[in-house]
């Protein structure tokens, strides 16, 4: 097994990854604060998951509640964050009780927005099950719902007291989700790792294959870069902003065709590929460096051109961003591959031709 750290003062917590972690009991006991745990998870994850993290907690003497809520990204939303108060409520949780988030980015994100605000604030656990959820949503205290004018738009830092990393998990899920959860690995070769965008190249059809060794060690990496980022600046005052490259294309795009139709990585990897573009547009990037950039998505099984919304359909989605400041926009562009800057530089005549030349 493999363990990194998320330093954060007293709020500092270990990541583990590796197979079979979800019938290690003795991972959870150090951060459970007593005998009451709810799992919240949905109706995907629940046949295939529930019974061996059920089986675990009753080894330690605990008989979780079960919240098993409907599966989507639609369903990321007040209505259905309602139905875990309602669950935790209904069984009497109370502050003590510690909130496990089994599934992939949406559990998580809701789950952990949950865990915020039940009672001010309960223990939270991540027991991530998607390859996105692993190398990205589970680490660094993001929680959210959408909200129908802009994607992520509700929500808190929320860290959790532990983030269990069960590679094996890894084995149900279909191809697009996996391929969904490369595009947020890519982005940290992107963005701050030229190596490791190398390593990725050369082992995408093993990766898509699902070879578990390849999958931890791309998981393992890439919550390295994450721990480190989230450490550095837990409350996105800078850098971690670099975290979003593609990610303002991407939910203008998420939002414009409604949640769910497009996947979050798929949406990320046609966005990557606009800030690519408008990153050449800025002279910052050559036009080989464009192509690397396509190569690498589509070798993962990505999209590389963004639905046909209207370029100023996509500007007006794009400005419900939370990097907007005093109105204006900035993006997480390329100044190379393997750096990325946030910047306000580029002109909304430069966005609009971006936009537009990188729409099918
Ligand atoms: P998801 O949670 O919708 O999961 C994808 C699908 O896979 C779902 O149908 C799910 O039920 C299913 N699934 C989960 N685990 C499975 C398994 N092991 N086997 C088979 N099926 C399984 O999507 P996601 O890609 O994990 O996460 C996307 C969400 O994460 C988006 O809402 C995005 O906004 C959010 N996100 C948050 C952060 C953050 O920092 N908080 C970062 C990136 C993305
Ligand atoms: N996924 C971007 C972040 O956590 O900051």
């Amino acid at each position: 097994m493999r363990t990194l750290k998320v330093e954060l003062a007293e709020r500092s917590y270990p990541i583990h990854i590796a197979r079979d972690l979800l019938d290690q009991p003795s991972l959870l006991a150090p951060h459970l604060r007593g005998k009451s745990v709810a799992i919240v998870t949905n109706t995907t994850v629940a046949p295939l998951y529930m019974a061996r993290l059920r089986r675990s907690l009753q080894a330690l003497g605990v008989q979780p509640l079960e919240v098993v809520l409907p599966d989507g990204e639609q369903f990321k939303d007040w209505q259905t964050l309602n139905l875990i108060f309602d669950a935790l409520l209904g069984a009497h949780c109370e502050r003590g009780t510690t909130l496990i988030a089994l599934g992939g980015g949406v559990i998580g994100d809701m789950g952990g927005f949950a865990a915020s605000c039940y009672q001010r604030g309960m223990p939270f656990i991540q027991v991530p099950t998607t390859l996105l959820s692993q190398v990205d949503s589970s680490v660094g205290g993001k929680t959210a719902i959408n909200h129908p004018l802009g994607k992520n738009m509700i929500g808190a830092f929320y860290q959790p007291k532990l983030v269990l990393a069960d590679i094996g998990a890894l084995s149900t899920l279909p191809a697009r989700e996996l391929q969904a959860g490369l595009a947020e690995v890519i982005k940290y070769g992107l963005i701050r790792d030229q190596e490791f965008l190398l390593w990725l190249e050369q082992h995408m059809a093993g990766l898509r294959a699902g070879d578990q060794a390849l999958l931890e060690e791309a998981v393992y990496r890439s919550c390295c870069h994450k721990a480190e980022v989230v450490a550095a600046d837990e409350r996105e005052q800078g850098e971690r902003a670099l975290l979003n490259l593609g990610h303002t294309f991407g939910h203008a795009i998420e939002t414009g065709l409604g949640y769910g139709v497009w996947l979050h990585g798929e949406a990320v990897a046609a966005g990557t590929v606009m800030a690519a573009r408008l990153s050449a547009l800025l002279g910052w990037l050559q036009e080989e460096d464009v192509q690397r950039v396509e190569r690498v998505l589509l070798a993962a099984g990505l999209p590389i051109r963004g639905p046909r919304l209207g370029a100023e359909r996509y500007l007006e989605l794009m400005r419900h961003d939370k990097k907007v400041q005093d109105g204006r926009l900035r993006l997480v562009l390329l100044q190379s591959v393997g750096r990325a800057v946030v910047s306000d530089a580029a002109s909304e005549a430069q966005i609009l031709a971006a936009v537009e030349s990188c729409c099918a």
